[in-house]
This record gives structure tokens, sequence and C-alpha cells, in this order.
């Protein structure tokens, strides 16, 4: 074989094991995420590692729920998102994709502490409708209120 024929044959193969890596590639690539899929998929964390050590600075009582059902229903506006019984099925939440955070499921209730739902409360969760809530619409401390009142949503309890 001429050495022209021999490089020819060997770029040949290199063409043809490069359009066999791309089909495979393109045969096993995930489709194109969904967004509102991906707020599906909790083990995501929203908030920084160290969130989760903040500690929920007002102790849980009868009159912090009662409180935090107001900030939830009125003050804070949250069910117009997340919804009356916090299905995240509220009159704006259906037209978010991704859509807001079912507040009642079980997993979320038992992934996410206190510290990390005060941290997307007050700084909001990028690339979402969850805006940062507070201080501008409740003080700090109404979103760790808040916060008890949405631990009695969850389902599982
Ligand atoms: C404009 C719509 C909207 C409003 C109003 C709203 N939220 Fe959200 N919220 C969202 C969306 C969308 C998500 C989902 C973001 C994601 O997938 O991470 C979310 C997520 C959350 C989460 C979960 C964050 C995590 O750790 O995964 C909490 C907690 C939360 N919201 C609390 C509140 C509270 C409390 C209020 C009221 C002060 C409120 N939200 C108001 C749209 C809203």
């Amino acid at each position: 074989m001429s050495q022209g024929r021999i490089i020819t044959v060997l770029l040949l193969m290199i063409a043809g094991f490069g359009v066999m890596v791309h089909l495979f590639t393109a045969a096993i690539a995930p489709p194109e995420a969904d967004p509102s899929v991906a707020s599906f998929n909790l083990s995501r964390p929203r908030a920084p590692a160290e969130a989760r050590k903040l500690v929920n600075p007002i102790p849980f009582s009868q009159k912090m729920l009662e409180r935090g059902r107001d900030i939830y229903h009125e003050k804070g506006g949250c069910y117009v998102c997340h919804g009356d019984s916090g299905k995240g099925d509220g009159e704006a939440g259906v037209l978010l994709a991704p859509k807001p955070t079912d507040l009642t499921n079980g997993n979320f209730q038992l992934l996410r502490k206190d510290g990390e739902m005060w941290w997307a409360i007050k700084h909001g969760v990028e690339g979402t409708g969850m805006f940062s809530y507070a201080p501008r619409t409740i003080t700090e401390e109404e979103a760790w209120i808040v916060i008890h009142y949405i631990r009695t949503l969850n389902e599982a309890s």
C-alpha cells in the first residue's frame, strides 16, 4: 500500500470513529431539561450549606402558628402562588415554570431545614418565581414565623 493510501484509510477510520461517538452520545444524552420537572428535584438544595445550621429563633406556640397562618394568607401573599392548602396550585402559581414548591410534600418537609426555607424566603430562588420576600414584604422575623405554619402543612404529619 502506498503511503498516501495508508493515510487516507487512517483518516477514514478516525472520521468513522468520530461519527460513531457522536451517534452514541446523542442516543444516551438526556432530553433537554424541562424546568417544571427540575423544580421537583427536591434533593437539589436551594440554599447554601451554612443555611442548614440556622436555628429558628422563634419558639413554636399556638400564637405563632396563628400569626404564621395570617402571614401566609395575608401580609406575605404566599397563597397566591403556593395555594390555599400549600400544594403549589395558587392562581399565579399554576402559570409558573418551575412550579411553586408543594409545601405539603412529605419529602420536601423532611429534606429542608427551617434555615434553608428562611434563606429561600429572604433571598429568593434564582431563576424561579420565588422572589425575595424578606425584609421587603415581611420582616425577617415573620419569615421564621411563617415557617412554623408551613410545617403544619406537611401531608405526612
Ligand atoms: C410569585 C409566586 C410565589 C410567591 C408569591 C411565593 N412563592 Fe415561594 N416559591 C415559588 C416558586 C416558583 C418556588 C419554587 C422554587 C424552586 O423550584 O426552587 C417557591 C419555593 C418556595 C420554598 C421552597 C424553597 C426550598 O428550599 O426549596 C419556600 C419555603 C417558599 N417558597 C416559601 C414562600 C413563602 C413563605 C412565601 C410568602 C412570603 C412565598 N413562598 C411566596 C413561588 C412563589
